[in-house]
């Protein structure tokens, strides 16, 4: 069992556990729950900067990738990702249909690599992109929102976090 490092609206140790068990990859792997919870602490500071959806931030960032099967090329986990959502909501958290319908966008199309005119759905795919350091890559500046360019800090300390875990 991994305890859960983090404070999280919606995160839980048994929430964490069910997710850990059902994943199918190295849960400490590039896509695993070290990533996952780098993408919630971003995506909670973006929060507290911006007017966002808290709630799907974090859900966002739990589920994105727990659907993979592999740590390369798997293009339709994002999808798989959306569905688990539906399927995971009133069992371990409750989404009502304004939320469930900007996670499922959001999970569904985040690696497809575009922007998003919705607030909540750019800034779960920016605290995604942020932690592409793990993989030492960059962050692909195109690929962010624009209003990260006036929170630069949060940027920086996101792009440190990226190489660091949680469990080690
Ligand atoms: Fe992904
Ligand atoms: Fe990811």
């Amino acid at each position: 069992m991994l305890r859960l490092p983090v404070k999280s609206e919606v995160l839980t140790q048994p929430f964490l556990d069910y997710l850990a068990e059902q994943f199918q990859l190295n849960p400490l792997g590039v896509h695993g729950i070290d990533h996952w919870l780098r993408v919630l602490s971003t995506g909670r500071q973006i929060a507290r900067r911006i007017s966002v959806n808290l709630k799907v931030i974090e859900l966002f960032s739990l589920l994105h990738d727990s659907r993979r099967w592999n740590d390369l090329d798997d293009p339709l986990h994002g999808q798989r990702a959306a569905e688990f959502c539906e399927i995971l909501n009133n069992r371990w958290f409750e989404a009502d249909e304004a939320d469930i319908r900007l996670l499922r966008t959001a999970c569904r199309y985040h690696s497809v690599g575009n922007l998003h005119p919705n607030a909540t759905v750019q800034a779960c795919w920016d605290a995604d992109q942020l932690d592409s350091g793990r993989m030492g890559v960059a962050p692909d500046r195109d690929k962010l929102g624009a209003y990260l360019e006036y929170h630069e800090d949060l940027v920086l300390a996101a792009i440190e976090r990226s190489s660091q875990s949680f469990f080690s």
